[in-house]
């Protein structure tokens, strides 16, 4: 049996497969196979780790005749088409969890540098354009005791919610499609609509999955809502915000700040009008890279292929 990992990753999975007797084939580019060397690639794999930057559609599918199963080297799956995989009965799985830590704290980490302007603050001091200490520069808002609001409230969500609960003593609102009653519990947390989420909160911080219902959900008509002192958090995916949406927002103001993980494309072109905006801190899709994350996401994506090469239930699977 053959499985195909579309770029190099922890060699735990490596390990673990070796353990097994299942061969691997790794792509040994640092950059991503293109459509038709995914193709080439994986035609004779029984399994397939993919990264979020493949897209596993029909065509690729069809072009894998021996293919059983398919693990996302992410949480989020909106890559594949889970619909279809259903349909040619190919497993698929995902890695829940062991990454959530890890993008709550990137997610923490882009509120308090968007909030505290420090990207722009450490440039200027490599620059040497910081000439003094600065009464009147470089403000921004103090988080404790003001309202965050969680757009997906679910593992990461929550998980950020607790951090900035505990840290800042801030006040939790949230969106979801079902209410989350031990959540609201422990942090003492409020289900709204998204017109009250967008026009109370002080922070927003995104995290749901992309799908046709979360898609461009951050429009004009959102924007328009919200607190002018208000900074957008994303460390979901890029097209649940409406982009041009949000370059005319943080370019004329109407809100004070975004600092966003994720973007569409990825990276965004150097001419893309979002890098002329002071406001807007930006980091390429780090979410899930700390060192514990990565090799813990490894191991599951390979169990989960394993697992279903062998006839067992995948221990993170989507369908
Ligand atoms: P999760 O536990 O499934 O949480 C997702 C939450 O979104 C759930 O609470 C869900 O509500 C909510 N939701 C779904 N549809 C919604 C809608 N239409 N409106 C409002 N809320 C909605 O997933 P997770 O593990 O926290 O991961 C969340 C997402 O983060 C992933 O899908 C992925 O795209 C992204 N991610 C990014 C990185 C990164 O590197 N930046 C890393 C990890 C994950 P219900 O429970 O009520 O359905
Ligand atoms: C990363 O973006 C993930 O979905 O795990
Ligand atoms: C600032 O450095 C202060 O001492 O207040």
């Amino acid at each position: 049996m053959k499985v195909v990992i579309t770029r190099e990753i922890s060699s735990k999975a490596k390990e673990l497969f070796a353990q097994n007797n299942i061969d691997v084939e790794i792509w040994p580019n640092q950059l991503p196979p293109k459509p038709s060397e995914l193709k080439e690639l994986c035609k004779e794999a029984d399994g397939i780790i993919s990264m979020l930057s493949d897209q596993i559609n029909k065509e690729l599918i069809d072009s894998c005749s021996n293919l059983k199963a398919i693990s996302n080297y992410a949480v989020g799956y909106n890559n594949i088409d889970t619909e279809y995989c259903k349909e040619k009965s190919i497993r698929v799985g995902n890695t829940p969890d062991v990454l959530t830590e890890a993008t709550a704290e990137l997610a923490l980490a882009l509120t308090l540098a968007s909030t505290r302007n420090l990207v722009n603050a450490h440039n200027d001091t490599r620059k040497g354009s910081w000439k003094t200490w600065e009464p009147m520069g470089y403000l921004g808002p103090a988080l404790k005791g003001k309202t965050l609001g969680i757009f997906g409230m679910g593992r990461i969500g929550f998980s950020y919610a607790r951090k900035m609960k505990l840290a800042f003593d801030m006040n939790i609102i949230y969106t979801a499609r079902n209410k989350k009653v031990e959540y609201e519990k422990e942090i003492n947390a409020q289900k709204v609509s998204l017109e009250e989420l967008s026009k109370t909160s002080d922070i927003l911080s995104i995290h749901s999955p992309l799908t046709d219902e979360t898609r461009g959900v951050f429009n004009e008509n959102i924007f328009n809502n919200m607190k002018t002192t208000l900074h957008l958090i994303n460390t979901a995916r890029g097209e649940i915000i409406d982009q041009d949406a949000l370059v005319k927002c943080l370019t004329d103001n109407s809100i004070s700040g975004a600092a966003l993980d994720v973007t569409t494309p990825e990276p965004l072109p150097l001419d893309h009008p979002l890098y002329k905006c002071k406001n807007l801190t930006l980091v390429p899709h780090i979410g899930s890279a700390t060192n514990e994350a990565r090799n813990e996401m490894a191991e599951l994506a390979a169990k989960n292929i394993i697992n279903a090469l062998i006839g067992k239930e995948m221990p993170a699977r989507i369908c």
